[in-house]
């Protein structure tokens, strides 16, 4: 019988599109480890803040960087990152981090620092006997794994997402943060040619995923 294929699955989008929910449910469904890496770049926004280094001052965050060791814990179907052996907790989601993420994440030192982490996930879902791996963000499909089995980009109004965001109890400055994502000129946040565009304003998460789960369910030994 030939061996199960391993999988790596992108999905990426602006903020509230559906992202980490539709990640979470397809790493049940298929067991794969499950990469949030935007909570990757809040971790070391925060950690930045923590240190009080200025997103305006790239020569610091590079610094910063050097004397910063990065680790992996797997948790459940989650990977988390680990910063001096510590993986961060809700300060991530904070307004502070809100605000400042997209700033930190456009320096390419930090995009940099990150590349070669974000690619070793694949590694370590081997390791745990993962099936594969979904990562999510904003560069999955174009720069981290532009050859992925599935390059997933979900879209969705401004206006819904802010109202998906709000419902959370968040207060998170998705358009501007979207701004600052697309403009940059490292990775910004766009649909890459080839990936699957999906507009999830009119859909509900279990539509979205099943759609995803779908093509995926078709590889063989995935059904
Ligand atoms: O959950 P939400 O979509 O609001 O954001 P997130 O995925 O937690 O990402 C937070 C921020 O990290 C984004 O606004 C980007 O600035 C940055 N990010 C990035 O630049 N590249 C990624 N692959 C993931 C996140
Ligand atoms: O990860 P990302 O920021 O892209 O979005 P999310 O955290 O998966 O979704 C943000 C919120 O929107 C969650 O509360 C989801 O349940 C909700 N959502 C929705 O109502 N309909 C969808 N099609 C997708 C997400």
């Amino acid at each position: 019988m030939a061996p199960t294929p391993f999988i790596i699955v992108a999905i990426d989008g602006g903020a509230a599109s559906g992202k980490s929910s539709s990640a979470r449910t397809l790493s049940e469904r298929f067991h794969l480890l499950h990469v949030d890496t935007g909570s990757y770049y809040r971790a070391l926004t925060a950690e930045m803040l923590r240190r009080g280094v200025p997103a305006n001052d790239p020569a610091a965050v590079q610094a910063a960087l050097t004397d910063i060791k990065l680790g992996t814990r797997v948790e459940g179907r989650s990977a988390r990152m680990e910063i001096g052996g510590r993986v961060a907790g809700d300060e991530i989601r904070s307004r502070e981090v809100n605000d400042h993420v997209s700033h930190f994440a456009a320096i390419p030192a930090l995009r940099n620092a990150l590349l070669s982490y974000q690619r070793g996930q694949a590694e370590v879902a081997r390791q745990h006997s993962f099936r594969g791996l979904v990562m999510e963000g904003r560069d999955i499909g174009s720069v981290i794994f532009p050859d992925a089995n599935f390059r997933f980009f979900l879209h969705a109004d401004q206006n819904e997402r802010a109202r998906r965001r709000a419902s959370e109890g968040q207060q998170d400055s998705i358009a501007e943060r979207d701004r600052l994502d697309s403009s940059r000129k490292t990775s910004p946040l766009a649909c890459p040619p080839g990936a699957t565009s999906i507009d999830t304003t009119h859909q509900t998460l279990v539509e979205v995923v099943e759609l995803m789960a779908t093509a995926i369910a078709a590889t063989p030994g995935f059904a």
